[in-house]
């Protein structure tokens, strides 16, 4: 898929779990004709390490020979309201053919954390202690309690989804996305029922399937 088509429009998600994926694809890929949407976003300052733009540039769009086109959500924009319908309505013009995403342990995927249903559209969103806690991991280099998002309903309109799963640390939250009951609680949970989801997982994050 990542190849088949060179005018993909993907969502892809920054952090640690695509990092090795996106090191495999950076050098043999071709994106120019690509659009990529990031899928989320942390109320810090442009720049700050722990930004999801920071991540995947440094993570994949420095590593490719020629840049897709990039949008992502600005959460400097004065009104982020109007950033999100914005990049809500970018994303539904022409649509997601490929969305990438992670997992966090308390079942978000994007910032779509528990509370989340399917209707939940593109919005500024508080962080979870989960969320926040990661901040510290991306080397951030302040705190914050918000980000935006791309909702959860879009995420699902999305034409196929690759959720990636890796680590020992993710094996429960696997087997909770896999078995568990599809709730809020949880709301990876959602992409049960959504059809079109490949799960990649690696050997460790899948031990407890
Ligand atoms: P991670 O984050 O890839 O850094 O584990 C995933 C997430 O919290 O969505």
């Amino acid at each position: 898929m990542l190849a088949a088509d060179p005018k993909l429009r993907m969502c892809l998600p920054t952090g640690s779990t695509p990092r090795p994926l996106y090191e495999q694809i950076a050098g043999q890929s071709d994106f120019s004709d690509a659009t990529v949407f990031i899928l989320d976003e942390f109320g810090l300052p442009d720049g700050d390490p722990a930004r999801c733009s920071t991540m995947l540039e440094r993570d994949l769009l420095s590593l490719l020979s020629s840049r897709p086109k990039v949008d992502r959500l600005d959460p400097m924009a004065p009104d982020p309201e109007a950033e999100c319908a914005r990049f809500a309505s970018a994303v539904a013009d022409g649509g997601l053919g490929l969305t990438l995403l992670g997992v966090g342990r308390n079942g978000h995927v994007g910032l779509n954390e528990p509370g989340s249903t399917p209707e939940s559209t593109t919005r500024r969103v508080i962080l979870s202690q989960q969320s926040r806690d990661g901040l510290n991991r991306y080397g951030a280099e302040r705190d914050t309690d918000w980000g935006l998002t791309l909702g959860l309903e879009e995420v699902l309109s999305s034409a196929e989804i690759w959720l990636l799963v890796r680590g020992a640390h993710k094996a429960d939250v696997l087997a909770s996305a896999v078995r568990g009951p599809i709730s809020s609680d949880f709301p990876v949970t959602y992409l049960r029922e959504a059809g079109n989801v490949i799960v990649w997982a690696d050997e460790s994050a899948a031990s407890r399937l």
